[in-house]
Protein backbone atom coordinates (compact mmCIF):
# COMPACT_ATOMS: atom_id res chain seq x y z
CA UNK A 1 0.00 0.00 0.00
CA UNK A 2 1.03 3.67 -0.49
CA UNK A 3 -1.42 6.96 -0.92
CA UNK A 4 -2.10 7.85 -4.39
CA UNK A 5 -1.99 10.93 -5.69
CA UNK A 6 -4.09 12.23 -8.94
CA UNK A 7 -4.02 14.85 -11.26
CA UNK A 8 -5.64 15.46 -15.02
CA UNK A 9 -1.68 15.53 -15.89
CA UNK A 10 1.63 17.38 -14.73
CA UNK A 11 0.35 19.52 -12.30
CA UNK A 12 -0.11 17.63 -9.22
CA UNK A 13 3.37 16.97 -9.52
CA UNK A 14 3.89 20.05 -7.78
CA UNK A 15 2.33 18.83 -4.56
CA UNK A 16 4.15 15.45 -5.09
CA UNK A 17 7.06 17.43 -4.58
CA UNK A 18 6.09 18.88 -1.44
CA UNK A 19 4.52 15.97 -0.18
CA UNK A 20 7.73 13.55 -0.74
CA UNK A 21 9.48 16.47 0.87
CA UNK A 22 7.69 16.39 3.92
CA UNK A 23 7.27 12.54 4.32
CA UNK A 24 10.04 10.89 3.16
CA UNK A 25 9.18 7.74 4.33
CA UNK A 26 5.86 7.70 3.00
CA UNK A 27 5.57 5.66 -0.30
CA UNK A 28 3.39 7.72 -2.69
CA UNK A 29 1.86 6.66 -6.15
CA UNK A 30 1.25 8.96 -8.56
CA UNK A 31 -0.89 8.87 -11.62
CA UNK A 32 -1.70 11.43 -14.29
CA UNK A 33 -4.49 10.95 -16.63
CA UNK A 34 -2.07 12.80 -19.21
CA UNK A 35 -4.23 11.04 -21.90
CA UNK A 36 -7.63 13.48 -20.87
CA UNK A 37 -5.77 16.51 -19.90
CA UNK A 38 -7.08 19.01 -19.71
CA UNK A 39 -10.09 18.45 -16.81
CA UNK A 40 -10.57 22.62 -17.06
CA UNK A 41 -12.97 22.53 -20.19
CA UNK A 42 -14.53 19.78 -19.89
CA UNK A 43 -18.07 19.62 -17.94
CA UNK A 44 -19.01 18.23 -14.43
CA UNK A 45 -19.95 14.44 -15.95
CA UNK A 46 -17.26 14.01 -17.94
CA UNK A 47 -14.16 15.16 -14.83
CA UNK A 48 -16.16 12.78 -12.58
CA UNK A 49 -16.39 9.91 -15.03
CA UNK A 50 -12.47 10.30 -15.49
CA UNK A 51 -11.93 11.12 -12.07
CA UNK A 52 -13.23 7.86 -10.67
CA UNK A 53 -11.48 6.08 -13.14
CA UNK A 54 -8.07 7.43 -11.90
CA UNK A 55 -9.26 6.79 -8.39
CA UNK A 56 -10.28 3.16 -9.09
CA UNK A 57 -6.70 2.85 -10.97
CA UNK A 58 -4.85 3.96 -7.67
CA UNK A 59 -7.05 2.01 -5.14
CA UNK A 60 -6.12 -1.60 -7.69
CA UNK A 61 -2.41 -0.01 -6.55
CA UNK A 62 -3.51 -1.00 -3.25
CA UNK A 63 -3.28 3.43 -2.45
CA UNK A 64 -6.52 2.90 0.19
CA UNK A 65 -6.11 6.82 0.68
CA UNK A 66 -6.12 8.85 -2.56
CA UNK A 67 -5.18 12.95 -2.61
CA UNK A 68 -7.07 14.46 -5.54
CA UNK A 69 -4.10 16.94 -6.31
CA UNK A 70 -6.09 18.60 -9.09
CA UNK A 71 -8.76 21.73 -8.23
CA UNK A 72 -11.00 20.98 -11.20
CA UNK A 73 -11.65 17.43 -10.00
CA UNK A 74 -11.79 18.40 -6.56
CA UNK A 75 -14.07 21.12 -7.38
CA UNK A 76 -16.40 19.10 -9.72
CA UNK A 77 -16.53 15.87 -8.53
CA UNK A 78 -15.14 15.23 -4.92
CA UNK A 79 -18.61 16.26 -2.87
CA UNK A 80 -20.57 13.90 -5.48
CA UNK A 81 -17.77 10.97 -5.11
CA UNK A 82 -17.72 11.39 -1.32
CA UNK A 83 -21.71 11.44 -1.09
CA UNK A 84 -22.16 8.86 -3.35
CA UNK A 85 -19.37 6.14 -4.09
CA UNK A 86 -16.28 5.75 -2.11
CA UNK A 87 -16.69 3.18 0.35
CA UNK A 88 -16.01 3.28 4.09
CA UNK A 89 -12.70 1.65 4.19
CA UNK A 90 -11.52 4.17 1.47
CA UNK A 91 -11.02 8.27 1.85
CA UNK A 92 -10.32 10.40 -1.05
CA UNK A 93 -9.38 14.04 0.03
CA UNK A 94 -9.22 17.32 -2.08
CA UNK A 95 -6.36 20.28 -1.99
CA UNK A 96 -8.96 23.05 -1.27
CA UNK A 97 -9.90 22.75 1.98
CA UNK A 98 -6.34 23.34 2.99
CA UNK A 99 -6.01 26.75 1.12
CA UNK A 100 -9.00 27.78 1.95
CA UNK A 101 -8.32 27.20 6.39
CA UNK A 102 -4.42 28.99 5.86
CA UNK A 103 -6.46 31.86 4.14
CA UNK A 104 -9.17 31.51 6.94
CA UNK A 105 -6.77 31.60 9.96
CA UNK A 106 -8.05 28.17 10.97
CA UNK A 107 -6.58 24.92 11.82
CA UNK A 108 -7.76 21.69 10.97
CA UNK A 109 -11.28 20.60 11.49
CA UNK A 110 -12.16 23.97 13.23
CA UNK A 111 -15.74 23.61 12.10
CA UNK A 112 -16.92 26.97 14.09
CA UNK A 113 -19.56 29.57 12.45
CA UNK A 114 -18.29 31.57 10.15
CA UNK A 115 -16.25 34.96 10.81
CA UNK A 116 -14.74 37.99 9.61
CA UNK A 117 -10.98 37.16 8.74
CA UNK A 118 -8.13 39.77 7.42
CA UNK A 119 -8.47 39.92 3.90
CA UNK A 120 -11.48 41.36 2.31
CA UNK A 121 -10.40 41.20 -1.29
CA UNK A 122 -9.13 38.02 -2.60
CA UNK A 123 -8.32 37.13 -6.30
CA UNK A 124 -9.03 33.65 -7.17
CA UNK A 125 -6.92 32.37 -10.61
CA UNK A 126 -8.41 28.73 -11.44
CA UNK A 127 -9.35 26.66 -14.71
CA UNK A 128 -12.80 27.60 -16.47
CA UNK A 129 -14.33 24.37 -14.86
CA UNK A 130 -13.05 25.79 -11.14
CA UNK A 131 -14.48 28.78 -11.68
CA UNK A 132 -17.93 28.21 -12.59
CA UNK A 133 -18.19 25.15 -10.15
CA UNK A 134 -17.88 28.11 -7.35
CA UNK A 135 -16.74 25.63 -4.98
CA UNK A 136 -14.52 27.91 -3.71
CA UNK A 137 -17.02 30.08 -2.95
CA UNK A 138 -18.73 27.73 -1.19
CA UNK A 139 -16.33 26.98 0.90
CA UNK A 140 -15.17 30.23 2.20
CA UNK A 141 -18.73 30.86 2.91
CA UNK A 142 -18.74 28.12 5.36
CA UNK A 143 -15.88 29.62 6.90
CA UNK A 144 -15.75 33.41 6.62
CA UNK A 145 -17.42 36.41 6.08
CA UNK A 146 -17.46 39.70 4.28
CA UNK A 147 -14.41 38.19 1.90
CA UNK A 148 -15.13 39.48 -1.77
CA UNK A 149 -13.81 36.90 -4.19
CA UNK A 150 -12.97 37.94 -7.97
CA UNK A 151 -12.38 35.27 -10.28
CA UNK A 152 -10.47 34.62 -13.40
CA UNK A 153 -10.90 31.59 -15.50
CA UNK A 154 -7.14 31.07 -16.94
CA UNK A 155 -7.88 29.41 -20.28
CA UNK A 156 -5.19 28.14 -22.26
CA UNK A 157 -2.58 27.82 -19.28
CA UNK A 158 -2.77 24.34 -18.41
CA UNK A 159 -2.91 23.26 -22.03
CA UNK A 160 0.45 25.18 -22.66
CA UNK A 161 2.16 23.76 -19.48
CA UNK A 162 0.99 20.28 -20.65
CA UNK A 163 2.80 21.34 -24.31
CA UNK A 164 6.08 22.18 -22.39
CA UNK A 165 5.74 25.74 -24.15
CA UNK A 166 6.03 27.44 -20.79
CA UNK A 167 6.40 30.88 -22.69
CA UNK A 168 2.72 30.99 -23.91
CA UNK A 169 2.06 29.87 -20.49
CA UNK A 170 3.67 32.83 -18.57
CA UNK A 171 2.30 35.22 -21.41
CA UNK A 172 -1.04 33.52 -20.74
CA UNK A 173 -0.64 34.51 -16.77
CA UNK A 174 0.21 38.11 -17.42
CA UNK A 175 -3.14 39.10 -19.53
CA UNK A 176 -5.18 36.76 -16.90
CA UNK A 177 -3.83 38.63 -14.05
CA UNK A 178 -4.22 42.00 -16.16
CA UNK A 179 -7.77 40.91 -16.73
CA UNK A 180 -8.44 40.31 -13.05
CA UNK A 181 -6.93 43.57 -11.85
CA UNK A 182 -9.26 45.46 -13.96
CA UNK A 183 -12.21 44.44 -12.27
CA UNK A 184 -9.92 44.21 -8.56
CA UNK A 185 -7.51 46.50 -8.41
CA UNK A 186 -6.11 46.07 -5.15
CA UNK A 187 -6.59 42.20 -3.76
CA UNK A 188 -5.31 41.13 -0.54
CA UNK A 189 -4.63 37.86 -1.47
CA UNK A 190 -4.64 35.75 -4.78
CA UNK A 191 -4.98 32.35 -4.81
CA UNK A 192 -3.61 30.04 -7.35
CA UNK A 193 -6.40 27.82 -7.70
CA UNK A 194 -5.00 24.79 -9.93
CA UNK A 195 -1.72 22.59 -9.31
CA UNK A 196 -0.37 23.33 -12.39
CA UNK A 197 0.45 27.27 -11.55
CA UNK A 198 2.44 26.56 -9.17
CA UNK A 199 5.07 26.01 -12.10
CA UNK A 200 4.55 29.51 -13.23
CA UNK A 201 4.33 30.99 -9.70
CA UNK A 202 7.03 33.58 -10.62
CA UNK A 203 5.22 34.54 -13.40
CA UNK A 204 1.92 35.21 -10.82
CA UNK A 205 4.41 37.23 -8.18
CA UNK A 206 5.44 39.42 -11.38
CA UNK A 207 2.21 40.16 -12.83
CA UNK A 208 0.32 40.84 -9.42
CA UNK A 209 3.15 42.76 -7.31
CA UNK A 210 4.40 42.70 -4.27
CA UNK A 211 1.55 44.32 -2.33
CA UNK A 212 0.16 41.17 -3.28
CA UNK A 213 -0.16 37.65 -0.70
CA UNK A 214 0.33 34.65 -2.67
CA UNK A 215 -1.29 31.23 -1.72
CA UNK A 216 0.15 28.56 -3.36
CA UNK A 217 -1.03 24.89 -2.56
CA UNK A 218 1.76 22.12 -2.32
CA UNK A 219 3.18 23.58 0.90
CA UNK A 220 -0.19 23.89 2.61
CA UNK A 221 -1.47 20.44 1.55
CA UNK A 222 1.49 18.42 2.43
CA UNK A 223 1.09 19.99 5.54
CA UNK A 224 -2.34 19.12 6.12
CA UNK A 225 -1.37 15.33 4.79
CA UNK A 226 1.06 15.26 7.25
CA UNK A 227 -1.36 16.04 10.08
CA UNK A 228 -3.71 13.82 8.87
CA UNK A 229 -1.36 10.60 8.61
CA UNK A 230 -0.58 11.22 11.94
CA UNK A 231 -4.10 11.16 13.07
CA UNK A 232 -4.58 8.20 10.91
CA UNK A 233 -1.43 6.02 10.28
CA UNK A 234 -3.26 3.43 9.23
CA UNK A 235 -4.26 4.84 6.01
CA UNK A 236 -0.26 4.45 4.92
CA UNK A 237 -0.64 1.10 4.92
CA UNK A 238 2.63 -1.30 4.91
CA UNK A 239 3.86 -1.30 0.87
CA UNK A 240 6.75 0.83 0.02
CA UNK A 241 6.73 1.08 -3.41
CA UNK A 242 6.35 4.71 -4.82
CA UNK A 243 5.81 4.91 -8.71
CA UNK A 244 4.75 7.06 -11.37
CA UNK A 245 1.77 5.94 -13.88
CA UNK A 246 0.32 7.93 -16.57
CA UNK A 247 -2.61 7.12 -18.99
CA UNK A 248 -0.72 9.02 -21.76
CA UNK A 249 2.68 8.38 -23.38
CA UNK A 250 4.87 7.28 -20.53
CA UNK A 251 8.64 8.56 -22.31
CA UNK A 252 7.10 11.80 -23.52
CA UNK A 253 5.55 12.55 -19.73
CA UNK A 254 8.96 10.99 -18.23
CA UNK A 255 10.51 14.36 -20.06
CA UNK A 256 8.28 16.54 -18.97
CA UNK A 257 8.08 15.37 -15.43
CA UNK A 258 11.84 15.29 -15.16
CA UNK A 259 12.33 18.62 -16.81
CA UNK A 260 10.19 20.21 -13.96
CA UNK A 261 10.93 18.27 -10.92
CA UNK A 262 14.58 18.79 -12.08
CA UNK A 263 15.31 14.88 -11.31
CA UNK A 264 14.85 11.58 -13.23
CA UNK A 265 11.24 10.36 -12.98
CA UNK A 266 10.11 7.62 -14.85
CA UNK A 267 6.27 7.45 -15.69
CA UNK A 268 4.99 3.60 -16.83
CA UNK A 269 1.52 3.31 -18.43
CA UNK A 270 -1.50 3.24 -16.25
N1 LIG B 1 -4.06 20.64 -12.08
C1 LIG B 1 -5.46 20.73 -12.40
C2 LIG B 1 -6.14 21.64 -11.37
O1 LIG B 1 -5.62 21.78 -10.27
C3 LIG B 1 -5.60 21.14 -13.83
C4 LIG B 1 -6.92 20.85 -14.41
C5 LIG B 1 -6.95 20.69 -15.90
O2 LIG B 1 -6.57 19.62 -16.37
O3 LIG B 1 -7.45 21.61 -16.57
O4 LIG B 1 -7.20 22.19 -11.59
Amino acid sequence: MAVGVFDSGLGGLTVLGAVTERMPDVPFVYLGDNAHTPYGVRDADDIYALTCAGVERLWEDGCDLVILACNTASAAALKRMQETWVPEDKRVLGVFVPLIEALTERGWGDNSPPREVAVKHVALFATPATVSSRAFQRELAYRAIGVDVEAQPCGGVVDAIEQGDMQLAEALVHSHVEALLRRMPRPEAAVLGCTHYPLVEHAFREALGERVDVYSQPNLVAASLADYLIRRPDMIGAGRDSAFLTTGNPVNVSRKATQFLRRQITFRAA
